[in-house]
Parts: C-alpha cells; structure tokens; sequence
C-alpha cells in the first residue's frame, strides 16, 4: 500500500519534534483555533495513551496546571510532576469516585477511540458510545464556562450527539483538523463554555 503523504510528514514532525504520537497536531490545531488550554488549567485527558495530548497540555498549562490522563494502558514515560495516570476503563469508571478524585476541571478532552473492526456500523457505534461516555464524564468534572474536545466518527448519530451536548455548552462546533488522516472518518466535537 502507498503510504499516506500526510501521515509521513506528521508521523516524521512528531519524532523530529520529540512528540509521543502524530495525533498532537489534530489538538494544537484545534486549540489554537478555538483557544481552550491556557496557563495553570486543569485537564482530564481521556484516552490519553501513548500521551502526545498530555505531553502538548502539560506545555500549555505549565507547572502550576496540571492533566490527569485515563486509558487502558499505561503510557511508556512519566510526563511530568504535574501529570497524574488513571488506568481504567471509562465506560465502568465509577464517575462519582471521579470527581471526587479530579474535579473541577477547566478543559476536558476526549481522543478515544474503540479497536476498530473495519466493519463501518460497529465502530461508529463504539464511538459513539465512547464519545457519550466522555461527555457524561465532562458533565460531571467541568468547571462552569469550561470546554470539551470529543473525538467522534461520523455516522448517523452524530448530528444527535452534537444536539444533546449543545443543551450543555454555550456553543458546539464540528472540526476537522487537517492532520486527520485521508480517509478517516473521525471528526472533533468541541464544546465551548460549559453551562452547568
Ligand atoms: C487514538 S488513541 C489516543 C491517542 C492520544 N490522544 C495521544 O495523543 O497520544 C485512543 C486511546 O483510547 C483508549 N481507549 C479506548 N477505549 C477505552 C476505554 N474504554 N477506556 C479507556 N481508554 C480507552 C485506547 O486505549 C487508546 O490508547
């Protein structure tokens, strides 16, 4: 197979620049874009293994922020101090325990996604019930006027999805970043300023 000509030049910039994976350039854009992490924020990063979301939100909030990154897997290096590891999964997460363990945060972020199958209608639902997932999970540790990046495949329920969480937030915006790979069907729900 012809390698993806985008998917070289991020996967080679996210080595030259010391980044864990090439998934921090869809999150640098998506934040200079809509400008959600700022010094000493607190953030919950979902999904955060091998870490390159973690790695870009500890340089953002600085050593007086501080990300809580939960995954299944544990990633390789300890990031930081400021960084603080959840191994679990978040669809048995006890949410309650959650937030008494890390709330109240300022950004939460969202980039996980199921093993895919490459049958279309079972991943798009995996998705979608991850995506859920963390949106119940940002309800429930974000501050007042906070913000939400959710990754999501498109499908049918997404326009649903995107209805249900802007009841939460004042305003919801689907966005692509260019360093999605070709043919990805992913896309970035974000949510900005949550109402609570
Ligand atoms: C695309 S990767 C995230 C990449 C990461 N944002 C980065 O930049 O390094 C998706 C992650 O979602 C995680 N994941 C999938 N389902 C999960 C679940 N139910 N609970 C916790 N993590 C899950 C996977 O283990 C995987 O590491």
């Amino acid at each position: 197979m012809k390698p993806n000509r985008w998917e070289d030049h991020y996967a080679r910039l996210a080595r030259d620049e010391n980044w864990l994976a090439r998934s921090v350039y869809k999150l640098e854009e998506i934040d200079k874009r809509f400008k959600l992490v700022h010094k000493d924020d607190r953030i919950l990063d979902m999904g955060c293994f091998p870490g390159s979301w973690s790695q870009y939100g500890l340089r953002r909030v600085g050593p007086k922020g501080e990300v809580v990154g939960i995954d299944l897997t544990q990633p390789d290096q300890s990031l930081s101090s400021n960084f603080r590891f959840i191994q679990a999964d978040v669809l048995t997460l006890d949410i309650k325990w959650l937030v008494e363990e890390v709330a109240l945060r300022d950004v939460v972020i969202s980039d996980l996604a199921p093993q895919t199958t490459g049958i279309r209608s079972v991943d798009t639902s995996r998705s979608m019930s991850l995506a859920r997932r963390a949106a119940e999970i940002a309800y429930a540790v974000l501050k007042e006027r906070g913000h939400f990046i959710c990754k999501v495949f498109e499908g049918e329920d997404l326009n649903h999805f995107r209805a249900e969480t802007s009841t939460h937030f004042r305003r919801t915006k689907l966005f692509r970043p260019t360093a999605t790979r070709k043919g990805s069907r992913e896309i970035y729900l974000v949510g900005l300023e949550f109402a609570k």
